[in-house]
């Protein structure tokens, strides 16, 4: 969702806010802007619709050498996309002592309650967003405050009116400071080994290559970043306090794990497919992981689990993981498995008990729905796990357990690497809660797995022709039964995304009961053939080909009676991949995806209207 950087230090402010900005641009936006603090104290904002070069374009011939600077990339909530409703926030009051900017990530839920107050107070707004009440309610607690009260004061009793999942980072004309603010949203800050730069961010990657220790405050913890340039030497250049202006330890500290360097495209034109790429490594260091002293330490709390039953929450990717997990869970542990969207399992009342476990998937572990749902799991007295990638998100913090996926960073908006490691690691769980150490033989599959991905990615010629034949058609059915039914609804969800066309996925029996009557010449269906119902899902491809659609086999290698109903057939080697098959045939599906994207011209990497993560509800 939205990003934030916010900088104070000795260095260039605008330069390092902007290449923040760079960082987070795989986050999903549609209007960046800055705001910077000039040598006489002014606040000067530029802000712009769209790409982050439509904001640098403006910045060209203006002279923005600064040691004060917060941006912002917007993803619309409230309010649309226009320059005006781009953060940053500046106050236009003519009371330098008022005059503040802000930039927001997360949604006011009470705004229109504050906004209407605030009008009667004689405040008028200019924009459209949620965003800009605090920026007023800020004003009107700095107005408010006594002689010997600090800004950080009004910034703390502002924040007590705010309802709803949100970060704040404030920059103010008349105090050189940074102040940030945050509930149930991300924010991260740290300073360089030499303290010049003290940054702020919505997330760690915007700090990769400067800040070595980054530290997270928690709920209702106000940050306040001092400029190195206003601090003695050993003086603190962040402070912790809560919201009654006390001092305090609220906050976790974690090592920076990111590394710049290993984050470029490289030879690839797309992170997306860099990504793709990336699976055949990852799954056999993620084996080596658990393998290895470090990560059995990891799996031995699930050992001790007896959960009555498991209660999977998660959006998503990482939702259709979870329809993947549940069948490891339900049939090597023997325990009922529910799968639920973490978007509605809240509001639906779930019959949940201290008995159970409540599993929790995702690739950031910022999921705003997916942290909801844990929140409920956990007031319910349940234990909690988490498959996660981020290590030290708010999910992975919040979590009683967790598993880490070790898929490293995942930049394409289209998740592709986390799935597989979600649903890998899963399998571990699964293993380590029915008892069982890890054995040579699930080993091994790990890594037939990634040979096979391995020898797919060699054939890719045959997928990218496949591609160009179907990418012009009208809609999609991708379909799959049993075990492969998860991946026929990730399938769809890939082409969705990034290939802006109608894609569904589908239990192949189910077709007949309704979708079949859009079925004609213009349809592709996507059949995914695996070795288990094999001629039932044949036959569920014949009553397609009947009403003249386009087949897509993606079936057994050598399997002639298979690749005759279809119109093309990518032959996969399924032989001992067992249970770890729905993987391998799922990266078909995702290279399907990216090349259809590819031919129609998307921007694969930042699908239009998407966010890499999703941070309000
Ligand atoms: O970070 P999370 O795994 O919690 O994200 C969940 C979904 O928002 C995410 O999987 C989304 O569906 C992806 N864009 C799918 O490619």
């Amino acid at each position: 969702m939205c990003g934030i950087v916010g900088y104070v230090g000795r260095g260039d402010a605008v330069a390092s806010v902007l290449e923040g900005l760079k960082r987070l641009e795989y986050r999903g936006y549609d209007s960046a802007g800055v705001c910077f603090k000039s040598e006489d104290n002014t606040l000067n904002l530029y802000k712009k619709q769209g790409k982050l070069a439509n904001l640098k374009r403006a910045l060209v011939g203006v002279d923005h050498f600064s040691h004060s600077s917060i941006g912002h990339t917007r993803w619309a909530t409230h309010g649309e996309v226009n320059d005006l409703n781009a953060h940053p926030h500046l106050s236009d009051t003519l009371t330098t002592s008022e005059m503040i900017s802000i930039v927001h990530n997360g949604i006011v839920e009470n705004a229109k309650e504050i906004r209407d107050e605030l009008k009667g107070q004689g405040f008028s707004f200019k924009s459209d967003t949620d965003s800009e009440v605090f920026l007023a309610l800020v004003q009107r607690e700095i107005r408010n405050l006594s002689e010997s009260e600090k800004p950080v004061v009004a910034v703390c009793r502002a924040f007590k009116y705010i309802r709803g999942n949100s970060a704040f980072v404030v920059q103010g004309r008349n105090f050189p400071e940074l102040i940030a603010v945050k509930r149930g949203a991300p924010l991260v800050c740290g300073n360089s080994d030499n303290r010049d730069d003290i940054l702020v961010s919505s997330d760690p990657y915007a700090l990769a290559g400067v800040v070595n220790t980054l530290f997270f405050p928690h709920d209702d913890t106000v940050t306040v970043l001092h400029s190195s340039n206003d601090v003695g030497s050993m003086d603190p250049v962040i402070e912790f306090f809560d919201l009654e202006g006390n001092a305090t330890t609220g906050f976790d500290t974690k090592q920076q794990l990111i590394d710049v360097t290993t984050t470029d495209k490289g030879e690839f034109e797309h992170y997306m497919l860099k990504e793709i790429y990336e699976q055949p490594k990852l799954i056999r260091s993620l084996r080596d992981y658990y393998f290895s002293p470090e990560g059995q330490e990891m799996l031995k709390n699930s050992q001790e689990f007896k959960p009555e039953r498991v209660h999977i929450t998660a959006c998503g990717t990482a939702y259709y993981a979870g329809l993947g997990i549940k069948t490891f869970i339900e049939s090597i542990d023997n325990i009922p498995c529910q799968v639920d969207l973490a978007s509605e399992f809240r509001y639906r009342n779930p019959l949940i008990s201290n008995k159970d476990l409540g599993l929790f998937i995702s690739q950031s572990g910022e999921t705003a729905d997916t942290l909801a749902a844990q929140e409920l799991c956990k007031e319910r007295g349940l234990l909690t796990a988490a498959i996660v990638n981020v290590e030290g998100s708010t999910l992975y913090r919040k979590s009683d357990n967790n598993l880490l996926i070790k898929a490293g960073i995942e930049i394409g908006v289209a998740s592709t690497k986390a799935y597989t490691l979600q649903v890998l690691t899963g399998r571990l769980f699964s293993n380590a809660m029915a008892g069982k150490k890890l054995d040579k033989v699930l080993g091994e599959r790990f890594l037939l797995l990634a040979d096979r991905i391995s020898d797919l990615l060699a054939k890719v010629d045959m997928i990218k022709e496949i591609a160009e034949e179907i990418y012009n058609y009208k809609g999609y059915f991708y379909t799959g039964r049993g075990k492969y039914y998860p991946s026929a609804l990730e399938g769809a969800l890939k082409l969705k995304e990034i290939a802006y066309v109608h894609a569904e996925g589908y239990a192949a029996g189910e077709l007949k009961h309704g979708p079949i009557a859009l079925i004609d010449e213009e349809i592709v269906n996507i059949a995914i053939i695996g070795p288990e119902l094999y001629e039932k899902t044949l036959s569920n491809i014949e009553e397609i080909k009947a009403r003249k659609g386009v087949i897509v086999g993606i079936g057994p290698e050598g399997d002639d009676s298979a690749k005759e109903i279809c119109d093309y057939y990518v032959p996969l080697n399924f032989k001992g991949l067992e249970e770890l098959s729905p993987l391998y045939v799922n990266v078909a599906n995702q290279l399907l995806a990216y090349y259809m994207a590819k031919f129609k011209g998307t921007d694969i990497d930042k699908p239009r209207n998407l966010a890499k993560s999703v941070t309000v509800e």
